[in-house]
């Protein structure tokens, strides 16, 4: 699949989705190797990261390749005020692959119109988190054994939120039932909803987390992300709201398991850390075996 890009989860089908988590599973079996010496992969992030950004480097890093990139735009010649467009087609004449993260709705489609290798979406403002989406998947796949038929609860932020967007339009494809845990402010956008109307799907709205817990096989937890509220005060209302307590655990499904993509604040308390349900750094691990899947993928390479 050279040259086709990941911007949106729904670039690619249920069936390269389960083949990226097969290849993830073989990298955790094996995640050195010397498969990607020949290649330069380009990591361009517009905003900020840890997780994401470090481990796509380990990823490419552990398979031999080299990266070149920024951390910080403003290092770059954007600051001189070079669009996007012209950086992004430079790059790709420095880069077989190109990793971006920008904070605009919609920069990563244009990335992808205008390069001439294969852009992956890091992150597009609230628009989508696809790679995330697919770490998520493998830390679901792993846990669960299965990716069919879970209650899956989204609880958090879950308007700008843009890992629940991606989690969401995929795993509608496995019958997925979705509770959707969030104050009025936040709640999931109508056309999310709307999304999973037309697929027949199952979802329910509810603000109290404690009502449906015993349900869940999966918790997705979601920081209220400071940086996407234009007024202060609103923040303010909505920052504490969900604070997922080491107490509200008991008498959960035995399989069920904690996720949250991080950074968290203060939304999971940290004593659940020390818990048998918390997954949270080990999906943060899979990252790196998920993006080395993703990458060998795209580039043709396995
Ligand atoms: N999950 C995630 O995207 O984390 P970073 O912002 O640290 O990359």
């Amino acid at each position: 699949m050279k040259n086709k890009s990941l911007v949106s989860i729904n670039d690619f089908t249920k069936d390269e989705y389960l083949k990226i988590l097969e290849l993830a599973a073989d990298f955790e079996k094996k995640p050195t190797q010397n498969i990607l010496k020949d290649h330069v992969i380009a990591t361009l992030f517009f905003e900020p990261s840890t997780r994401t950004r470090l481990s796509f480097e380990t990823a490419v890093s552990r398979l031999s390749g080299k990266i070149v990139g920024f951390s910080d735009s403003s290092s770059t010649s954007t600051s001189k005020g070079e669009t996007l467009r012209d950086s992004i087609r430079i790059v790709s004449n420095y880069s077989d692959l190109i990793v971006m993260r920008h904070p605009l709705e919609g920069s990563a489609r244009l990335a992808s119109e205008v390069a001439s290798v294969p852009i992956v979406n890091a992150g597009d403002g609230a628009n989508q988190h696809p790679t995330q989406t697919l770490l998520d998947m493998y830390s679901i796949w792993k846990t669960q054994g299965t990716l069919d038929n879970l209650n899956l609860f989204l609880v958090g932020d879950l308007k700008y939120g843009r890992t629940v967007h991606s989690l969401l339009m995929a795993m509608s494809k496995f019958n997925t039932t979705f509770y959707f845990i969030a104050p009025d402010e936040l709640r999931m956008p109508d056309e999310y909803k709307l999304y999973l109307d037309t697929k027949g799907l199952k979802y329910i709205e509810c603000k109290d987390f404690n009502e449906y817990i015993k349900e869940a096989d999966i918790i997705y937890m979601t920081r209220v992300q400071q940086e996407r509220f234009t007024d202060p005060i609103e923040y303010e209302r909505v920052k504490n709201v969900y604070i997922l307590q080491r107490s509200m655990l008991e008498g959960t499904r035995k399989n069920m398991k904690v996720l949250h993509p991080l950074p968290r604040v203060n939304e999971i308390a940290r004593d659940v850390d020390e818990s048998p349900q918390a997954y949270y750094f080990q999906q943060a691990l899979n990252g790196v075996y998920t993006r080395q899947a993703i990458i060998t993928y795209m580039l043709g390479i396995k």
